[in-house]
């Protein structure tokens, strides 16, 4: 767990890792190249780890080289596998299906089942591939595909949500082996899916209309392993972006791409924060006062979903009524409660909630739900009064390298502890008085409730 101790502003300068979503449908392609894959700016992060078992389960050598760069190789092609131990503890590990069917002809990867931010369910996926021929089934949890030679088809891929990134990934990973062309309409457009067709594209593989929602694929035979350098984490630079609006002061936030955070910015700039932009590095300077805003999660180029906790966050300090609606996750609300146990005033409505802005947060024990909530409860704990303990930060692990470490280098004071009862700050303890059972002052305590005689309760009673 984290203990941190809230309102020290941020000053100084931080850079973003390599993009977790970009990295792992990346990885999982390597699957599907012949030799040896170098892939440059991979995050040191739990999720890339648990990706790199599934892949070792599935005959890959998966090595970390002493320069950081990941070096891939698929050693035994014969592996189809993929098993629910290794899915359940990261849904992203879906992304194997496509490569594999793509290049092996047969898949047998484990349903992901429930997450914390809502129903999460892979039918685009499966549409997708079985457009291209393949033969899927599903048994005891696991999807079953298979397909001797897969054919390029025309394919609409999106669902009630929109568009589906992951899904995506699967079906481009496949039709780039189909024979004949395939277009995917409603494709999704976010930057992560770009990098992994340009990766793909510089394999040898024949994919055009990257970044919108009409891919066309030409299919080959082969794939041919390159080396390659995954895109800043734009996830990450927004969550930074959004510590140092909270807890004040002016950060520098390097290695950032900033087309792919321009809703973000926009958002920055609306509640009045100052950013100056120079090629890839952003500069925040925290307002006075936050104002308030209405703002909508969509797929991009919209405000991301992965960024709706920590906008809640902020909008918690503004002045003013923010409404924050998710239509891409609209049950990913796990944070609210926790955020209020820290004084926030909202109320979930649906897919929004609504936001009463208080002056300050204050410190509390908070227990983070999956990954971006515990990004949120990180920030309002930067920016409470006092000290702040938050639980389960293995989430946080999942997707951020080194995430308190860098915040700490420029001014926060986040220190990592087991998570033990006896560590919780004095200052989170009650007091021996605020413990005690409130006494009973017979001479100003009201009457005790009287109980309706039945003609009384007859008189009361809705007619
Ligand atoms: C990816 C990201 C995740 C991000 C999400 C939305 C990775 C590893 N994860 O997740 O961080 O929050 O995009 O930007 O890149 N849907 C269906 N049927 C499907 C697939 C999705 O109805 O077959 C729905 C989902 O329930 C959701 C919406 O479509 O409501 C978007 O989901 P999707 O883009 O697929 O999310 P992921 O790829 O799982």
């Amino acid at each position: 767990m984290f203990v941190v101790r809230g309102g020290r502003p941020l000053r100084g300068r931080v850079s973003v890792s390599g993009a977790k979503n970009a990295a792992l449908p990346i990885m999982a392609a390597a699957l599907a190249a012949r030799g040896t894959t170098v892939l440059r700016g991979v995050p040191d992060l739990v999720d890339v780890t648990t990706l790199s078992q599934v892949l070792q389960s599935l005959g890959m050598t998966v090595e970390r080289q002493a320069d950081g760069a990941l070096e891939l190789t698929a050693a035994d092609e014969q592996r189809c596998l993929a098993d629910y131990e290794m899915v359940r503890r990261m849904r992203a590990s879906v992304c194997v299906l496509g490569p594999l069917l793509g290049r092996r002809g047969r898949a047998c990867v484990s349903l992901p089942g429930g997450c914390n931010i809502g129903h999460r369910p892979i039918d685009l996926h499966l549409k997708g591939l079985r457009a291209l021929g393949a033969e899927i089934t599903i048994d005891r949890g696991y999807v079953f595909a298979r397909a001797d030679k897969l054919v390029g088809t025309d394919i609409y891929l999106g669902g009630s949500f929109g568009s589906t990134v992951t899904g995506t990934c699967n079906v481009l990973c496949a039709a780039v082996f189909a024979k004949g062309t395939t277009t995917i309409s409603a494709a999704a457009c976010e930057p992560e899916v770009i990098d992994l067709g340009r990766y793909l594209n510089a394999m040898g593989a024949k994919i055009e209309g990257l970044g919108t929602p009409l891919l066309r694929i030409q299919g080959v035979e082969e794939l041919n392993a390159v080396e390659y350098t995954v895109i800043p984490d734009r996830i990450e630079a927004a969550t930074l972006l959004i510590a140092a609006t909270m807890a004040g002061g002016r950060l520098q936030v390097d290695n950032v791409e900033p087309m792919h955070l321009a809703a973000v910015i926009d958002v920055l700039r609306m509640v009045g924060v100052g950013i100056e932009i120079q090629g890839r590095t952003v500069c925040v300077t925290a307002p006075e006062r936050i104002r308030s805003v209405d703002i909508t999660a969509l797929p991009y180029p919209g405000i991301p979903t992965d960024v709706q906790a920590q906008l809640t966050a902020l909008l918690s300090m503004a002045d003013g009524i923010s409404v924050v609606t998710d239509k891409v996750f609209p049950d990913r609300f796990m944070h609210i409660p926790e955020l209020m146990r820290m004084g926030a005033n909202v109320r979930r409505e649906g897919a929004s909630s609504i936001i009463g802005g208080v002056k300050t947060l204050t410190g509390a024990c908070v227990m983070a739900s999956d990954l971006r909530a515990s990004a949120a409860l990180l920030l309002a704990a930067l920016a409470a009064d006092g000290e702040s303990v938050i639980r389960r930060v293995y989430h946080l692990d999942r997707g951020y390298e080194s995430l308190e470490k860098k915040l700490n280098q420029v001014g926060a004071d986040i220190v990592r502890v087991a998570d033990l009862p006896e560590t919780m700050p004095a200052s989170l303890q009650l007091s021996d008085e605020e413990q005690q059972p409130l006494a009973v002052d017979s001479s100003d305590s009201p009457p005790p409730p009287k109980f309706l005689s039945k003609s009384e309760f007859a008189r009361h009673r809705i007619k």
